[in-house]
């Protein structure tokens, strides 16, 4: 897009975009962001107040079907936009304190997360982001090569006997537009490697988290009231920050998940 600017974040991942209006975003401009986030992985979009919920659902669209959550409240005005919400007395944030892509639970998992920050606290409340696909790429060649045949059990945690709540995925998992492969694993949604006895499933899915969150692999992202970040859940994995206590943080999210091609 000829108006816009794009910005790398860090050495790893990431991307400030500037000049889009999503409001205005039609099938170009939508194609054009897909693109963007195949390339950096995460995708800031700084002064979006007008963002709709309308647009919200619409550019959702744009990247898959968007999900139904059914155990997180929605928004009133829409059943797949929902509350990420941390109230001033609550100690948890809304993600739990883990590494986690969303919706590695479902198959088809989630493609694309597009978060549109509505309140903020004054300080903190950042988001870290971790580029997977480069993690898998700084596995010695033999690493790349057993991970790539082992898969791994995601359950929502406390609903392992639904049908929609439990799916197995490749531990390094091919993207399907780049095809590019990406570690496909995080605490919050795995609990084991099938093809391995618990033990040792437990001890390599621990060396995984570590080395896939090192600092190198990592962005940070800072929030302003307005801005909507968009990110690959194929490739990348997050953390939301606990450090604001006494505040309200209010943010609103559309999961697409991944279409079968
Ligand atoms: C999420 O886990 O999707 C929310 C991330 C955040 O609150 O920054």
């Amino acid at each position: 897009m000829n108006d816009w600017t794009v910005t790398p974040l860090a050495a790893s991942l990431g991307a400030r975009v500037d000049g889009v209006r999503l409001t205005d975003a039609g099938d170009v401009e939508l194609g054009a962001l897909q693109n963007l986030l195949d390339e950096h992985h995460v995708l800031v979009v700084s002064g979006q107040d007008e963002f709709s919920v309308a647009d919200h659902v619409r550019v959702g669209e744009s990247f898959g079907d968007p999900y139904v959550h059914p155990f997180i409240d929605a928004i009133p005005e829409h059943p797949a936009i929902l509350q990420v919400i941390k109230e001033p007395d609550d100690t948890e944030t809304f993600g739990g304190e883990f590494w986690h892509c969303d919706i590695s639970f479902t198959s088809p998992p989630a493609a694309v997360s597009i978060l549109h920050a509505r309140e903020l606290p004054p300080i903190g409340g950042d988001t870290l982001f971790a580029n997977t696909a480069l993690a898998f790429d700084r596995l010695s060649p033999r690493l790349q090569a057993w991970v790539s045949e082992l898969t791994a059990t995601h359950v929502y945690p406390g609903k392992e006997e639904g049908p929609s709540t439990a799916a197995t995925h490749p531990v390094a998992r091919i993207h399907p537009r780049t095809g590019r492969r990406a570690l496909y694993v995080n605490p919050a949604f795995v609990i084991r490697i099938e093809e391995l006895e618990r033990e040792e499933s437990d001890a390599l899915l621990s060396f995984l988290f570590t080395h896939q969150t090192r600092s190198e692999f990592q962005v940070r992202v800072r929030w302003e009231t307005g801005q909507v970040v968009l990110w690959d859940n194929r490739t990348t994995v997050h953390y939301a920050m606990n450090d604001y206590p006494g505040h309200r943080r209010r943010l609103q999210r559309v999961t697409a998940l991944e279409r079968p091609r």
